[in-house]
């Protein structure tokens, strides 16, 4: 395929608007000697306010990435040697290594075989007497069984971390994902529904105990003192200190500008999300009369934000396979397709660290027959009318033979 695909994937899901450049600028203009610092003053206030109302959480900490609110979740998941952390086998990477970083051992669980995120029957067969965490990722803007996973987490004692990272604005019921379990981390990277300038996270937290704990770990263990003190600067400006026995600090600070980015962005999220779905839409109904194509199951009540858009190709009764499909969408018809992610228990990061066995029965048969088209934000309905197209002939053409 070449450099510049007929129909390209493009590497930023949605342009700015103007006001939001305009606020990212005033930011920058600010600065000077009787300026606030250019992070961590009113627009991060501001921002996390606005997210804790949004979805509906009792505490918001914004970072630097999504990855990095996964970090923060996993230290305050306070894992021991030997502790198990169960995660689905099909996610981005940055889902799993913040908790094999912290030593624990990762138990891969299966993928529901039709909503195509972590089965909530499966998280059940892997629970051990050893198992601290699930980890429920709401990949590819669909929300997770959350019901039947938060009743699963009560009964057993388990904690829940909810990565959100693709599904801002994703609902059951009308109730947010990231406000049923104990943390819920989002990402603001370049090509989620919202960005705040390429790299952004967020991590919200039930607890008000270890809300208490975020600001040190997060901003490496600098604190108040504690008390009343007579001259500010003894016995030092501030303290360094961290309530957490054998956890370390870290720097996952976000700035000023890309926090007055992300109260703008916030508020435009539900309407971005809304183009999205109705794209979404439009190509379900356009491919419902073939067998060999699926999408996601969407359970009544659910609100999947398609992040991308993914479909299944399955070919069997015609001998045919997803490369036999992709290799006519990416060469005669010229569109990027992309196929990710590949199972996280066959890369070799895993396997190298002993976690290359697994049992995913339903995720190994989907993914070798998966694919995403073409995605961004404002795609006018003929280009996905277009694509539509180009896969309905695809698919007839390897009925033929
Ligand atoms: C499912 C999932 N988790 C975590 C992350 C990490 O987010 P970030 O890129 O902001 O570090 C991503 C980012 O792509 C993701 O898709």
């Amino acid at each position: 395929m070449s450099k510049n695909p007929r129909i390209p994937f493009p590497p930023v899901q949605h342009a700015y608007a103007a006001e939001e450049i305009a606020a990212v600028v005033a930011v920058m203009q600010e600065a000077g000697p009787k300026s606030g610092p250019q992070t961590q003053g009113p627009r991060l206030a501001a921002f996390e306010a606005a997210f804790r109302s949004y979805i509906g959480a009792r505490h918001a900490f914004a970072v630097d990435n999504g990855t990095n609110a996964l970090h923060l979740a996993a230290t305050l998941c306070r894992l021991e040697p030997g502790d198990e952390v169960i995660v689905p086998g099909y996610t981005y990477c940055a889902t799993a290594i913040p908790f094999a970083a912290r030593g624990a051992r990762i138990v891969w669980a299966d993928i529901h075989p039709t909503r195509w995120n972590i089965s909530a029957e499966d998280i059940e067969r892997k629970i051990t007497p050893r198992t601290k965490v699930i980890v429920a990722v709401h990949l590819l803007g669909m929300p997770c069984d959350m019901k039947e996973i938060m009743a699963l987490a009560k009964r057993r004692g388990l904690l829940v971390v909810e990565d959100c990272a693709q599904a801002l604005g994703a609902a059951i019921d009308g109730q947010v994902v990231g406000s049923f379990g104990d943390f819920g981390c989002f990402s603001f990277h370049s090509q989620k529904a919202m960005t705040t300038l390429g790299e952004g996270g967020m991590l919200t937290v039930a607890s008000d105990a270890d809300a208490a704990l975020v600001e040190t770990l997060r901003f490496n263990g600098v604190c108040d003192y504690e008390g009343e003190r007579e001259r500010y600067w003894m016995p030092a400006m501030s303290n360094v200190d961290l309530k957490l026995p054998g956890a370390w600090p870290y720097n996952f600070c976000i700035g000023e500008a890309q926090c007055a980015l992300g109260t703008l962005g916030l508020a435009r999220v539900d309407g971005l999300n809304a183009v999205l779905t109705a794209q979404g839409a439009r190509i379900r109904a356009a491919l419902a009369d073939l067998p060999e194509i699926a999408m996601h199951e969407i359970p009544a009540g659910y609100r999947h934000v398609y992040h991308q858009c993914v479909l299944r190709y399955d070919g069997a009764n015609w001998g045919k396979t997803r490369e036999d499909l992709l290799d006519i969408l990416t060469g005669e018809n010229e569109m990027r397709v992309i196929v990710q992610y590949h199972p996280l228990y066959r890369y070799d990061l895993f396997k190298d660290r002993g976690f290359g066995e697994a049992s995913c029965p339903d995720l190994d048969w989907f993914w070798d027959r998966s694919f995403s088209l073409p995605w961004w934000n404002g795609m006018d309905d003929a280009t996905v009318d277009d694509m539509v197209s180009c896969v309905r002939k695809a698919v007839l053409r390897l009925r033929e033979g």
